[in-house]
């Protein structure tokens, strides 16, 4: 199958062309490097074989999109990951993160009209749950109020999609991640934060590699059993692997619905010192961390039921907590190196 993926030399993309290629399908990427790197092209054809078709542009570029698609209408699938995705930034400055998330997603819709393309696969997050009532949260319960305007983008990207979906051929699935660690086993692929992260697994590493002096933990007070805030951490290639069979079950035509979504997370709930126990047991380093108030915006915890996606799609995660927290060391020596 051809797949376009947009937004494919970035951190879950990347993992995802690999695993795309590596079960035969052939992976044109369009990127416009905001937050990513040229190299990681060369990267992937280091793991699979194969450089992926690649080009350049902005997809709120309404003409450079309609033109691609023109050039293109023998794409069988999409999988949608090019946004912004940092909430602090998003709620700083709205309207770049609405004009980027939203323009780009109506354009790929209305390529995808105009090209009779049918299967579209968008990267959408658990933070569309907000503080959820019931634990594990599935797919039904009620989505809450957008705490940023990122979550908003993934919010309405949703509503966007399903009202395309109502009155076109087009299809939509909606994956909705928990929180995507680790790398590739290879450590030639990873994720490449740039300035200051504001996610726990990159500044851990950063803070043992010596770039940053101490994780500041946000807050050991919560209801939870050590007080630390608890997320379902998952390891990014099990969740590239679960987009490469949403597109195979689009474009295979295994839907129940037009318009479907899954949670993407393992089922397990790991607070802030866990995932440093973890961390530190399988690297045999030390962190330096304190604990500090809370972060304004941060739930006390979540974690997904994973019935659905293991049911109908067939996939469950894989890889536990020391192989997430040992594949971000490795590339975070990897980075060491280049
Ligand atoms: P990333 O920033 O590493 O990758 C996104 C890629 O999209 C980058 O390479 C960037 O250059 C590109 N891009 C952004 N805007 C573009 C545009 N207008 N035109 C063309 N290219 C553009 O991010 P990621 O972590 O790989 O996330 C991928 C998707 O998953 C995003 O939609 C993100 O919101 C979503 N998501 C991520 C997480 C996470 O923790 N990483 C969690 C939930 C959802
Ligand atoms: C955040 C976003 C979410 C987004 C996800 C992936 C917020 C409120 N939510 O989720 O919308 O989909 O990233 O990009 O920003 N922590 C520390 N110290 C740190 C960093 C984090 O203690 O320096 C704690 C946090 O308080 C949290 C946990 O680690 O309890 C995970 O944080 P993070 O990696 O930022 O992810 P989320 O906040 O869950």
């Amino acid at each position: 199958m051809k797949i376009l993926v947009t937004g494919g030399t970035g951190y879950i993309g990347s993992h995802t062309t690999v695993e795309l290629q590596n079960s035969g399908h052939e992976v044109i990427i369009v990127d416009n490097l905001s937050n990513s790197n040229i190299n990681v092209l060369d990267s992937i054809e280091k793991i699979s074989g194969i450089k992926p078709e690649f080009e350049q542009f902005d997809l709120i570029d309404t003409e450079k999109t309609t033109d691609f698609f023109k050039r293109n209408n023998d794409i069988q699938g999409i999988i949608h990951f090019a946004a912004f995705k940092a909430v602090g930034e998003s709620v700083d400055n709205p309207l770049m993160y609405y004009r980027n998330n939203l323009f780009s997603l109506v354009n790929i819709l209305q390529g995808m009209k105009d090209n009779n393309i049918e299967n579209f696969v968008f990267s959408s997050s658990c933070t569309v749950y907000g503080q959820p009532e019931e634990l594990p949260v599935t797919e039904n319960a009620p989505i809450q109020k957008a705490a940023s305007p990122y979550g908003n983008t993934k919010q309405i990207s949703e509503e966007i999609i399903f009202d395309t979906v109502k009155v076109s051929g087009i299809k939509g699935m909606a994956l909705r991640y928990f929180n995507p660690i680790g790398a590739h086993k290879s450590a030639i692929i990873g994720e490449l934060p740039l300035g200051i992260p504001n996610n726990l697994m990159p500044f851990i590493t950063q803070t043992v590699i010596g770039i940053r002096e101490q994780l500041r933990v946000f807050g050991d007070d919560y209801s939870t059993p050590d007080g630390t805030a608890i997320r379902d951490y998952i390891h990014v290639v099990d969740i590239a692997k679960a987009h490469v069979i949403a597109v195979e079950r689009m474009v295979n035509k295994k839907m129940k619905k037009d318009f479907e979504m899954f949670n993407l997370g393992t089922g397990n709930g790991y607070s802030v010192l866990e995932v440093i126990k973890s961390f530190e047991k399988v690297t045999g380093e030390k962190l330096n961390y304190k604990i500090v108030d809370r972060r304004a915006g941060d739930i006390t915890q979540v974690w997904a039921d994973t019935k659905f996606a293991n049911d109908e799609l067939g996939w469950k995660a894989e890889k536990d907590i020391d192989e997430m927290t040992l594949s971000a060391w490795n590339w975070e020596l990897a980075l060491k190196e280049i």
